[in-house]
């Protein structure tokens, strides 16, 4: 009910908005903090030093969670005036193609390339929950680290069911990445674990991350889908920081030999995530040929600079955990987000 005094709470982070980015959530996932040296050193340290974390990240999730049906007002229609994605995240922006289309065919485009962006995200995040949910079933539940990755869970869920509203706020249809893709998605919580899945994690939480922390201050951009990306990256700021600290603990682990496997998920998962956020499917919207405009925006240097921009800091970490590499390299050069 809005009248608890949790609804109240927070209503008034909603309105309050500006805490983006909670120092406290970030520093564990630099992989340099002291902490985690010491806690490298000895198997009760490591333990010790995932409890800290998970227990921070408990306490801030006490703090500071939305229930999106509450605090979004779903029932506002869209506003004339503004966009669903800037002009220039547009996969076609600069092209000839681009320049034919109309200014009402261009704002129709960005619109459905948001839904696109948010089916995928459904998608990534139904894959993230049975991670999780593999941590958590493995894991000790009396212990913080396996709290912590429930209360994420139940974040993602309200995130997929926020992402599915919106979709439908638009009046988009639902898409989804291809079969075959579902297909290897469907794989990954099976063959994944350590770097390799904490690594996957991280590549599609922090891809939209940085497009929504672009769009949130953004005064040409839907309010509605402004307050939709406030809340994804307040929590995801927490999933982010948890993530990058498995992962920096998970890689010092790691042997010579399984190397090469890791690297080799993360480059594939990296492909599949950056190439398949906007699927082709978005240009019947406005009666262009999917494969044509599809290859158009494949060679469309704006396009290829914009998912550049998504994995720049994500890239960035990977590599200096040592896990962009042979035999990963195929994939991450097809990727086109490798600076
Ligand atoms: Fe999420
Ligand atoms: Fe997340």
């Amino acid at each position: 009910m809005r009248t608890t005094e949790a609804t109240a709470r927070r209503s008034e982070n909603a309105k309050r908005g500006t805490d983006l980015e909670p120092a406290d959530e970030r520093e564990p996932g630099t992989g340099q903090d002291r902490d985690g040296a010491r806690d490298r050193a000895t198997g009760q340290g490591r333990v010790a030093g995932q409890e800290r974390i998970a227990e921070r990240l408990l306490r801030s999730t006490a703090a500071r969670s939305y229930d999106p049906e509450l605090d979004i007002n779903w029932a506002a229609p869209p506003e004339p005036d503004k966009v669903f994605l800037p002009p220039h995240r547009s996969s076609l922006y600069g092209t000839p193609l681009y320049e034919r289309l109309s200014p009402q065919q261009r704002r129709e485009l960005g619109k459905h390339e948001a839904a696109s962006v948010a089916g995928t995200g459904i998608w990534l995040e139904f894959i993230l929950l049975r991670l999780l949910a593999k941590l958590a079933y493995h894991g000790d539940p009396a212990s913080r680290h396996v709290q912590y990755a429930l209360a994420e869970m139940a974040e993602e869920c309200r995130h997929s069911t926020m992402f599915a509203r919106l979709i439908e706020w638009m009046g988009t249809p639902g898409y989804r990445p291809p079969r075959l893709v579902q297909r290897l998605g469907k794989m990954l919580p099976t063959v994944a674990y350590g770097p390799a899945m904490w690594g996957a994690i991280l590549i599609g939480e922090e891809l939209t991350d940085r497009y929504q922390r672009e769009m949130v201050t953004d005064e040409s951009v839907q309010p509605l889908i402004r307050m939709v990306n406030r809340i994804h990256i307040m929590e995801e700021a927490r999933h982010i920081g948890f993530a990058r600290a498995e992962l920096a603990r998970s890689a010092a682990q790691l042997s010579r030999a399984e190397l090469p496997y890791h690297r080799a998920l993360i480059g594939r998962t990296a492909y599949i995530v950056a190439r398949n956020l906007i699927s082709p499917e978005v240009y019947r919207s406005v009666g262009l040929d999917p494969d044509y405009a599809h290859r158009v925006a494949l060679a469309n240097p704006a396009h290829q600079a914009t998912i550049r921009f998504g994995g720049e800091k994500i890239v960035a970490f990977l590599t200096e955990a040592g896990l962009v590499g042979a035999p990963g390299m195929y994939w991450w050069r097809k990727s086109y987000l490798l600076p």
